[in-house]
């Protein structure tokens, strides 16, 4: 019987690039949605932006555009990046849309009707030069238990937890300036009201064990803290209808968003909503991050079950990515944005690679870049790839032949595995199917090998002619090519082109493909090329002026439960940099230098060595990424300016001990700054 599916995978912040993180995400999704899709299923992959929160409005303040517009750069950006690895969305949204407010505004009703929405007044920092509350994250000052200087809002290395009311010497990180304590009035939502339900629904069996034992532990055991759900002026989102000047806090507006982009596709397909998100035959599948499990298996259901709509049937929480064993991290050069990736290496070697290391578990995943290179040459080329390459171009003369040959029943034993595969992706256990898909390579493989089809017309005599062979071969080639369609999409699109055939159903890895032509081969994928990890690593290490610095989220164990739309405060890309205090640009010192010496990092494709002078027997040396720019030999004896008190660089080809200042967005557009006649090395700037 045909399912009935909504899929969706968390929305990600506008603020902030796609990187490899958010991508085990997508990618898990995708695969999922083709899996069911393939097996003929009604299903549909929603997805959206995540716009509101303090974040977007300081960045419209300080890029001075308006949120839209923001927005609107940002979202396009997003799809573009999902696109180059063959994500498919049915929608991709915003959850500032009028559909969303509409769906805020009927849940929060329910949510009121329900008596469950109380009024307190509390008190929180706030920022006199920026007019705005400050969340936790933007406050830094003195713990107070240990004393400890420079702690974040809410907790301290020492392990102390507090409110940012209690620090001593708090500080603004948006100004710099000295907060003050302001009452405001706050919306909380008593979810403990559904206490009741929510311990039933943990064990309903939507969630995996080690969330369900997770929640149980850590939160139902004792009353639920009633959750805060508005933010006072100014903030950017939606207003609360019934309490002037407050916004809903964008954790609540988020998750409607999954509605409110469900609606926008309904309209524009002439379905009816209520038919998807009221309606109990619809199974909802969630997809997301072990970081934002509470908003999700809390507050969610609790909301949908206030207002009537229909419970997800399962929630599926995975863990986070690590590179090479550790956080991702811009210093090491494996902060990986999607662009950058996509500018150097085939994204199906991703979608593969991860697959092959998805289980069912909540498990963190490490992509290690030596494992990624062997597993992806050694299994698709190795084994799935050169399954076509070494008879599409014989059968290219003979076509498939009318009778499927005896083939010591492989066929068939591979055939006998579709269930268990098939069981693999809907378990989200993709590492076990990949691991039985690829023994049917093995296998296959060994037959070619056996059968040895290239010295056919050499040993006319042998029992087996060449057309059976390719026709073994191709057709057992197939059947993987089907059971990884999920997986491979672009693959399997250039295999229909090679047979002939559409591969649009499951079954089909159950039948044989007899009688037919087949096209020229063309290459299908390459190995990787070891210099495209190398430049995706030089190119996220190097330092471009509007590039995110860090991930805070991946400095987050993944179990805390966070109050602001966190992590992203940093992952910005302003036109207009931040403010600074005259203190802190005096720190700088910045100096006039002459270019003694110039060349080529012949290993880096954007890098120049540079040897600055600095008068009176000083030098530093540089790595500046101008290569593009400029040819080195014109640079020398040239006056710039340097930064010349930066903290020593280690980088691959050694160490950078200072940055020469220069405008321009990066490649060939860089323009570097000189003085005026008159200047000479060594003198500071003022
Ligand atoms: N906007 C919220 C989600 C709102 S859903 C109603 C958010 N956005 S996010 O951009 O920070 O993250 C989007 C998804 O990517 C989350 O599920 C998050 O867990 C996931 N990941 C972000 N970084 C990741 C890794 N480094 N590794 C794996 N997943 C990661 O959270
Ligand atoms: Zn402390």
């Amino acid at each position: 019987m045909k399912r009935k599916i909504l899929v969706t995978s968390a929305l990600p912040y506008a603020n902030g690039h796609i990187h490899i993180g958010h991508l085990v995400e997508y990618i898990q999704t995708d695969i999922w949605v083709r899996f069911q899709k393939l097996c003929g299923n009604d299903c549909i992959y929603i997805c959206a932006d995540d716009t509101h929160g303090t974040t977007m409005m300081l960045r419209a303040r300080t890029e001075k555009r308006t949120e839209d517009e923001i927005i609107k750069i940002m979202n396009a950006a997003h799809l573009k990046d999902f696109n180059g690895f063959g994500i498919e969305f049915d929608n991709y949204g915003s959850t500032h849309c009028e559909e969303n407010r509409t769906l805020c505004n009927e849940i929060w009703a329910a949510i009121r009707k329900a008596e469950m929405v109380e009024e307190k007044e509390i008190e929180q920092l706030y920022d006199i030069e920026a007019k705005i509350f400050l969340a936790d994250r933007f406050v830094k000052g003195t713990c107070p238990k240990c004393g400890k200087k420079d702690q974040y809002g809410d907790n301290c290395e020492c392990g102390a937890h507090y409110s940012p009311v209690d620090l001593t010497d708090p500080v603004s990180t948006i100004t710099g300036t000295i907060p003050e304590i302001r009452k405001s009035k706050h919306l909380f939502v008593n979810i403990e009201h559904e206490h009741p339900f929510l311990d039933q629904w943990v064990h309903s069996g939507t969630l995996q064990p080690e969330i369900e034992n997770y929640l149980s532990a850590q939160f139902l055991n004792e009353p639920l803290h009633h959750w805060d759900v508005s933010r006072p002026e100014p903030y950017f989102g939606f207003k609360i209808p019934d309490s002037p000047n407050n916004y809903w806090y964008v954790w609540f507006d988020a998750p409607i968003g999954y509605m409110g982009s469900t609606w926008e596709w309904c309209k524009l397909k002439g379905h009816d909503f209520n038919d998807w998100w009221k309606n109990p035959k619809t199974e909802i599948h969630h997809f997301i991050g072990k970081d934002i499990t509470y908003f999700h298996t809390l507050f969610w259901p609790t909301m949908l079950k206030v207002a009537g709509f229909t419970l997800p049937k399962k929630i599926h929480i995975h863990g986070f990515l690590t590179v090479n064993g550790e956080k991702m991290a811009k210093r090491r050069g494996t902060f990986i944005l999607a662009s950058t990736y996509l500018k150097h290496l085939d994204p199906s070697y991703m979608r593969y690679f991860y697959a092959s290391k998805l289980s069912s578990r909540v498990d963190d995943m490490d992509l290690n870049f030596e494992e990624f290179e062997t597993k992806v040459n050694a299994d698709l080329i190795g084994n799935v790839i050169n399954l076509a390459s070494r008879t599409a171009k014989f059968a290219v003369h003979t076509g498939l032949s009318e009778y499927y040959p005896d083939d010591n029943g492989l066929f068939e034993q591979a055939a006998a595995l579709g269930d268990d595969i098939a069981e693999a992706y809907e378990n989200g256990d993709y590492s076990k199917a990949i691991r039985l898909i690829m023994e049917c390579g093995n296998r296959a493989n060994k037959f070619i090998e056996d059968a040895a089809p290239w010295t056919i017309k050499l040993d006319p005599t042998r029992k087996t002619d060449l057309q059976d062979i390719c026709t073994i071969g191709l057709n057992l080639f197939r059947q993987i090519v089907v059971y990884l369609a999920p997986v491979l999409p672009k693959l399997k699109t250039q295999v229909e082109e090679l047979l002939n055939c559409k591969i649009d159903h499951w079954n089909l890895s159950q039948e044989h493909l007899l009688g037919t032509q087949v096209n020229p081969y063309k290459h299908l994928m390459t190995r990787v090329d070891k210099s495209g990890i190398d430049k995706i690593i030089e190119d996220s290490q190097q330092e471009t002026p509007f590039s995110p610095v860090a991930d805070n989220r991946n400095n987050n164990n993944g179990n805390s439960n966070f109050e602001e739309d966190s992590g992203d405060a940093l992952n910005i890309e302003p036109l207009v940099a931040a403010k600074i205090s005259i203190d802190d640009f005096t720190k700088i010192d910045l100096r006039i230098a002459r270019i003694v010496e110039a060349s080529e990092v012949k290993e880096a494709r954007k890098l120049l060595r540079l040897k600055l002078s600095l008068g009176g027997g000083e030098f530093r040396n540089v790595f500046a990424g101008i290569k593009a720019a400029y040819e080195p030999e014109k640079l020398i004896g040239r006056l710039v300016v340097c930064v010349a008190n930066l903290e020593p660089r280690q980088m691959k080809f050694g160490t950078s001990e200072a940055m020469i200042v220069a405008a321009g967005s990066g490649g060939s557009e860089v323009f570097l700054l000189s003085p005026d006649n008159g200047a000479k090395p060594g003198m500071r700037l003022h």
